[in-house]
């Protein structure tokens, strides 16, 4: 997606070698043209997949889902990372642990939202070591849905996740895969759609 990548490079800090700073597009202020034009691309990539809805983690992936819900014609399931005093009926939690903040929190959904036999579509906004791809996962898992793929805006090619998931025989597809981020310039991999 050339509105995405062009996005990246001009916008984009290479905080680091590891840290992509994108927060004037995505993580805090958000571009919405962006995340409505990959909503539509990850719907047309995955067409003719069985999706019953579509599911992501708060707070970042949330623009970028809901523009794919919307392109579907499916609900958006957003899991939580905090649990609510207000949450009522049964939830499945899982810890994920995050490689890039050094932390840890519990994912936690609802499994009135994520009914047996459903099929879903995870979307999410980086994918690095892929900690978060397969919290989402075992979540889904027991709540007894099937994974129908996976939707990346920003993919760190150079970190794990994208390996373990192809490992797993899962399609996932990337709108930017980021090769490297060596002295502020960044450089790209072919995307998936
Ligand atoms: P993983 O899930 O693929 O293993 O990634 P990791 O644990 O390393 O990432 C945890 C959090 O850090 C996620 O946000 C992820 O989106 C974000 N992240 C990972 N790499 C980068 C990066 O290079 N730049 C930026 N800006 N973020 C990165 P989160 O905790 O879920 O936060 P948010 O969705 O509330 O923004």
């Amino acid at each position: 997606m050339d509105n995405l990548m062009h996005a990246i490079e001009t916008q984009g800090k290479a905080l680091d070698s590891d840290v992509l700073l994108v927060d004037s597009f995505l993580n805090h202020q958000v571009d919405v043209s962006i995340m409505e034009e990959a909503g539509e691309t990850f719907a047309k990539a995955f067409a003719g997949v069985k999706i019953d809805r579509v599911a992501t983690i708060e707070s970042s992936g949330i623009a970028p889902a809901a523009f794919t819900a919307r392109a579907l014609g499916v609900p958006l399931v957003i899991m939580k990372k905090q649990t609510s005093r207000i949450m009522t009926g049964e939830a499945v939690h899982v810890p994920v642990r995050s490689f890039t903040k050094g932390t840890v929190y519990e994912l936690m959904c609802k499994k009135a939202f994520l009914p047996e036999g459903d099929s879903v579509l995870f979307i999410d906004d980086f994918l690095a070591s892929g900690e978060a791809a397969f919290g989402a996962m075992k979540i889904f898992e027991m709540c007894g849905c099937q994974l129908a793929g996976i939707g990346i805006l920003i993919e760190k090619s150079f970190q794990a996740g994208r390996e373990k998931l192809q490992e797993k025989g899962i399609r996932t597809v990337s709108l930017a895969r980021v090769a490297s981020m060596e002295t502020g310039h960044v450089s790209f991999l072919p995307a998936d759609a």
